[in-house]
This record gives C-alpha cells, structure tokens and sequence, in this order.
C-alpha cells in the first residue's frame, strides 16, 4: 500500500504527528518536495522533535527515510539534523537515503532570499529566509547544483564558479551586500560530499525495489495544499509542488502506483507569512486560538495567523488531492469555546462564491460567510475513542466532513501519539 500525506491548508496542519503515527504502519517513509523550510514536530516519549528535511518516521528505529529528487537539500542543515536527531538516540545511519538528483542550497541562496523579501517591503511574501525559492529558481533555469554534482569535483568547480560569477554580482549591485568567496564554499561543498556520500543514492529505484517486495510507503508532503507553486495562493506560496501530484514527480513513480491519498487539516485554520486568509481572527478569539493552540512557527518561531475552519479551503484540497479520508487536529484546542464558527463560502460583490478564486485581489476582498455551531465545555483533549467525544464536538466534525465532502478517519486530540481518534486506518482502508 502506498500512501500521500498531503496538509490541505497552508502548512503546519499536524502532519508530522499524523505521519510520526502512520510510519508505525508503514516501511519507507519518503519526502518529496520542500527543504528544511518544514517544521514537523513529534512528541516522541518525553521528547519534542522538530524535523525539518529528514523524513519524520525515521524517529520509529526500524523504518527507512529517503529525500527524493525534489526536495532541495541544504547540506549544512541536513548534517545538523543528523547530529541533532544522534543527540536524542536516534540513528539514521544505513537508512536514510538521499537522492542524488536532489538539488542543493547554497549560500547565496539563503542570502538572495533574504534580501529579495527586503527589497519587496510590504510585499514581501514572508518567507522562511531558508533560501528554498531561489534554490528552485536555479533549478528551474537549468543552472541548479545537483547532488551528484558534489561527487564531481571539476564539474562542482565549473558549475559552482559560474554561478557564484553571477550570484555575487547580483548581491552586490542590486543589494549592495557583499559577496561570498568562491574557494571556501567549494571546499566547504567537497566537505559536505564527503560526509554525506553515504546516504547518496538512486532513490527512485530503492523505492521501486520496496514496492516490488511488497513494502508500504508514505510520501510525507511538507507545507500544505494552498502553498503549492501551480495550485496555491500564489505568489504567496512556497516554490515547490507540495500537493499529491508532487509525490510522482518528486520521487520518480508513477501515478497508478499510489493506492490513497490522505489529508491533514487543522480544527481551525492558520497561516505563517502573507497572503489573503478570509477567515483570520483579528479579534481577542484569534489570539486566543493561538495561544492554546501553541501557534507559533516550527521552523521560524513567528506566531502563526489564526482564523476559523475555512471549508471553501479544504474542499478545494480534496478536489485538487482527490482525497479518500482526511484527519483532523487539534480538535482539543477548541475545548471550552462557547460558540465556534466554519467558514462555508466566501461573499464577494454581493454573490456568494463556493470555489477558490484564482484572482488574488478577488480573494483578499473576500468575506467569509460563516455558520456557527455551539461549543462545547467537556473536554475532548486525550480522548481515543469517537463515542466520547461530546456531542457537541461531534456536530462540528460531521458539519466538517459534510462542507468539504471528505471523511473524517482520524481525529487527533492531542500531541501524543497515542492521543487520537482512529475511525479508518488508512493503511488499512479498502480501496
Ligand atoms: P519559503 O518556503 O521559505 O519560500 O516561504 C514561502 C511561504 O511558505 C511563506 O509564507 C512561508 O511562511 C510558507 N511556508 C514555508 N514552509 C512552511 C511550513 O512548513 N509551514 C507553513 N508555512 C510554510
């Protein structure tokens, strides 16, 4: 059985504990797209873990992680989260692979990302400064560093030299920053080669070889639906494919060879950075969502906006996924809440729309038109049965499922992993 997990909002749904939790079901655990822009974080025994760029089941000892060919990997960052995760007890030695068509992130990308959101003032498009968006752009233009290339010193040399030609003279001329020194980063390169090498592999025939054994994979997107270059709220949106066709391209497999794509969506809805968001609370409601909710960026620490459910969001999600089931977080969040609302539909000029706009400026005047459901004062944080649940909160799930016309197969209460709801496994789930 082979599985995507895809975030059907704008990130940081809670993917990495529903993934953390279906790794226990599954063999190879598979990133696809994105960098160490993610955040996913997993309570693991007494430890919070932040995964950025290594696959989050590799936390289960026995499961292999592979970062496919799209993902941008940071060399530095990704040596880093193998330390970090060694420091925990947790070794990914002879089961982490990296794809050796992945592209890599240099410094200059890190600094134009940074410098090209300065530039932009109020139109900067908030974004995590990790270099993903320039990396991308140098992939795009057929320019990128690949990482096989580290294993090519006279290649590294030829590609690394043009671009860095190019790079620094972009940073000093148009924003009058100093440039990078070409020797250091190519030995510093030639460095990160030699200490990653053992990782490097063809990762799209590893993973066909697990499927031919039989074996269950997960391909564990990173951000959410509305972040996705093609499909999101672009330009607001991250520079990679993070929705299910992202899995096929990402990694080197095809479409007929993925059994079920499954979504993460939030109780309520948040978004890091800018960019429209109908249904933001800019009210004490939002602050306090966030709050409770411990809203504030995995990767950046940046509070996180908070708004109501927005199904006009989620139902396009499951249309451009083509979701089978979806789990909903966070459920306990809204504990105690007297009143809580979900967004069906957006007023704009007098009509109700029922679909995303493709139009920004459509979006932004966008009102939400919204239903609201009474709360519930019971708690529901630790429950893991569905019949406890409140009535109450059980309303609200089914108005959910109902608004965005997807099943609800898990509902999470909690940042433990045993701290959830399983109607449907969907490793499980019949096809
Ligand atoms: P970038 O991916 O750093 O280029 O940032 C582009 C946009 O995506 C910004 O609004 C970021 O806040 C957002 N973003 C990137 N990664 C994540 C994530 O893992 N969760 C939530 N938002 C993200």
């Amino acid at each position: 059985m082979n599985i995507i997990v895809v975030g059907t909002q704008w990130g940081d749904e809670g993917k990495g504990k529903i993934v953390d939790l279906l790794s226990e079901e599954a063999d190879y655990i598979v990133r696809y797209q994105g960098g160490h822009n993610a955040g996913h974080t997993v309570v693991s025994g007494q430890n919070t873990i932040i995964l950025h760029l290594i696959p989050t089941g590799v936390l289960h000892p026995e499961k292999v992680g592979v970062i496919g060919n799209g993902v941008v990997v940071d060399p530095a960052a990704l040596l880093e989260e193998i330390e970090m995760l060694a420091s925990y007890g947790v070794s990914v030695s002879g089961r982490l692979f990296i794809s050796e068509m992945a592209h890599l992130i240099f410094p200059y990308h890190k600094a134009l990302d940074k410098a090209s959101e300065r530039s932009k003032g109020s139109r900067k498009i908030g974004t995590t400064g990790r270099g993903i968006g320039p990396a991308y752009a140098d992939k795009m233009a057929r320019i990128g560093i690949r990482v096989i290339d580290l294993f090519d010193p006279p290649l590294l040399r030829q590609k690394l030299e043009s671009n860095l030609t190019e790079m620094n003279l972009l940073l000093k001329e148009a924003y009058h920053l100093e440039g990078f020194d070409f020797d250091k980063m190519y030995q510093d390169y030639l460095g990160y080669g030699e200490r990653i090498q053992s990782y490097v592999t063809d990762t799209s025939q590893l993973i066909h070889r697990a499927m031919g054994e039989g074996r269950h994979l997960l391909f564990e997107g990173a951000q959410g639906t509305h972040l996705d270059v093609d499909l999101g709220t672009y330009p607001f949106v991250t520079s990679s494919s993070s929705t299910a066709g992202g899995a096929c391209t990402g990694t080197g497999v095809g479409p007929t060879q993925i059994d079920r794509v499954f979504g993460v969506a939030k109780a309520y809805t948040t978004r890091v950075g800018e960019g429209p968001f109908p249904s933001e609370l800019h009210t004490g409601m939002g602050s306090l969502i966030r709050e409770k909710g411990g809203e504030f960026g995995a990767t950046t620490g940046r509070p996180r906006r908070c708004g109501w459910f927005d199904a006009v969001v989620v139902r396009y999600a499951a249309r451009i996924n083509h979701l089978d089931g979806m789990a909903i977080t966070k459920l306990d969040v809204l504990d105690g809440l007297p009143e809580i609302a979900i967004c069906v539909g957006y007023e704009y000029q007098g009509r109700l729309i029922h679909e995303m706009p493709a139009s920004l400026s459509v979006l932004q005047s966008c009102t939400p038109r919204l239903v609201r459901l009474p709360g519930w004062t019971e708690k529901t944080a630790g429950v893991t049965s569905y019949d406890l649940l409140p009535q109450n909160a059980k309303a609200y799930l089914a108005a959910i499922a109902k608004e965005v016309g997807c099943p609800i197969d898990m509902v999470s209460t909690g940042s433990r992993r045993k701290e959830t709801i399983t109607l449907t496994h969907p490793f499980s789930a019949p096809k």
